[in-house]
């Protein structure tokens, strides 16, 4: 599939003491507001080159703000092309340094040159997992998606090759082995949101979701005659407009020392193209529906990530992979179609097909692998956009247990959530005149009414959906990633998993 490289964000990183007199590439130092370097930058730099940045650093007015950067040419003495010096901020801002963001802001600051990265400031206090953070957001800078582009490759081409000097190479190095497989798990889901949908069909998505058998992980396709013979109604409606026939993958990684373990199960929606089928969305922004997948890589991305880690856990992951299009086979509004659950449901619009491919696949996991707990990922609804905005997941959980533990887990990754509520009445908007439930519950409280479908699905497990319609795609650039794709979710479920499944 990908080259080793473009897997591991295109970009080669080493470590080296502080004391460490590399040379060669740019020169990068980080400074605080009052503009102090460390003890091993002033030294590096010597007293003219120290001279030197506090003259620049005045007549281009750089204050060592946070997330600002002073290049000049390399004082006499300095044997570096460039002097890139990074700001930081106040001690309270350094005190709460995000290493993921200053890795992918000092990687785009050194571009497609190389450079030797002096990690060190007065009052200096990361560790090797601060580190190994760092080299996360460098990687996923790196990231570009542009392979079907024949001419012009994207600007902004990053680091060939970072030196880190740190207080302790051998630590960092450790750490950062990690953190690789976490930006590849990152990039692999990024790499899946950002693939058009005749490339990523059903069958083609599951043949490289079994790639992951390279890692030690178990994959598990579930064909269009198995999900007939399991009986999932629901997710094969959705599917039935499409010429493409759909798939469900299950990929199971047990790092446990204890193989009974009861897993973690994370689902995922995996709708390759959402035209809305016979309910056809509008035309405007009808591409962005390739990404309806973006649960699904999640989980895929999150797998890649725990197995090139070896995580000492149980997970399966499971996600349902469909196409939802118009056409005359097309399941159709009044349709009323059975679940694998056996609840029967009546389509009121063919536009909300990702609670019923989810439906299915929720049914079948918490039967078949008896999880201590189900988190699915979707991009499910408009509505949870309108409410939060594209810098926030909606959680809807009914174990305040687990939802705590992934607020944290978000808090602590970067990505964040924000729980939102479930009551009855979301439930009861669902009821339907003809069957068990409708698939809509009308114009209001749309993120919450989608939330209380799954919840029927989900029996008595500790249960948590992510609905991440606002942040799985972005067309706005941040620091740490400048494609659209942005493999949202596998962050915060590595995080997740270390914190609490392991071992
Ligand atoms: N895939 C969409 C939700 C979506 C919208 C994701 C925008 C990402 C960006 C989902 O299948 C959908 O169409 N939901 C409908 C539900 C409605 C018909 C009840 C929606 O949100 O409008
Ligand atoms: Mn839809
Ligand atoms: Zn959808």
């Amino acid at each position: 599939m990908e080259s080793e490289a473009h897997m591991a964000g295109g970009i080669e990183i080493a470590f080296e003491p502080l004391s460490s007199r590399a040379r060669g590439g740019d020169l990068v130092v980080f400074v605080g507001d009052d503009l102090a370097l460390s003890g091993t930058a002033s030294e590096s730099l010597g007293r003219p080159g120290a001279e030197l940045v506090a003259r620049a650093a005045a007549s281009e007015r750089f204050k060592g703000k946070s997330q600002t950067a002073l290049s000049l040419p390399a004082p006499a003495g300095v044997e570096a092309d460039r002097l890139v010096v990074i700001g930081l901020g106040s001690e309270k801002d350094r005190a709460k340094t995000d290493w993921t963001t200053l890795g992918g802001f000092t990687a785009g600051k050194v571009g497609a040159r190389s450079a030797r990265v002096l990690l060190d400031w007065p009052g200096f206090a990361g560790n090797a997992r601060d580190v190994a953070d760092f080299t996360l957001g460098a990687r996923l800078r790196s990231y570009r998606f542009d392979q079907y582009k024949t001419k012009k490759k994207d600007e902004d081409e990053t680091g060939t090759a970072l030196t880190l000097l740190v207080a302790d190479p051998a630590a960092a190095q450790a750490a950062a082995k990690d953190a690789a497989g976490v930006a590849e798990g990152v990039i692999l889901a990024r790499n899946l949101v950002n693939e058009p949908p005749n490339v990523l069909y059903p069958e083609e998505y599951a043949r490289r979701v079994s790639e992951l058998t390279r890692l030690g992980v178990e994959v598990e396709i579930l064909d269009l005659a198995r999900m007939k013979e399991l009986g999932m109604g629901a997710l094969l409606a959705v599917a039935q407009g499409s010429a493409r026939e759909p798939r469900v993958a299950i990929l199971r990684w047990n790092g446990a020392d204890d193989a009974t373990t009861p897993p973690l199960a994370l689902i995922g929606k995996g709708v390759v193209f959402d035209s809305g089928g016979i309910s056809i969305k509008s035309a405007g922004g009808m591409e962005d529906m390739k990404g309806d997948m973006g649960g699904s890589a999640a989980v895929v991305g999150t797998l890649h990530a725990l197995a090139s880690r070896k995580a000492k856990a149980n997970v399966v992951g499971a996600i349902g992979i469909v196409e939802n299009m118009p056409d005359g086979n097309s399941y159709r509004p009044s349709d009323i179609v059975t679940s694998l659950s056996g609840q029967t449901i009546e389509v009121i619009n063919t536009d909300a097909e990702g609670r019923l491919v989810l439906a299915d696949v929720l049914w079948h996991v918490q039967a078949t692998y008896k999880p201590k707990a189900m988190i699915d990922l979707a991009t499910l609804t408009g509505a949870i956009i309108v409410a939060l905005g594209q810098d926030i997941a909606g959680l809807f959980s009914n174990d305040d247990e687990l939802s705590a533990r992934i607020t944290a887990a978000g808090e602590a990754a970067g990505e964040k959530v924000w729980r939102m509520p479930l009551i009855p009445a979301f439930d009861k908007a669902i009821d339907s005149k003809f069957a068990d439930m409708k698939n809509t519950g009308g114009r209001h409280g749309g993120a919450a009414t989608a939330a209380a479908f799954l919840k029927r699905f989900v029996n008595d497990v500790p249960w948590a959906h992510l609905d991440i319609a606002g942040v799985g795609m972005s067309s706005t650039p941040s620091e740490i990633n400048r494609s659209w794709g942005a493999g949202w979710g596998v962050r915060l479920l590595d995080r997740l998993v270390r914190d609490h499944y392991e071992r």
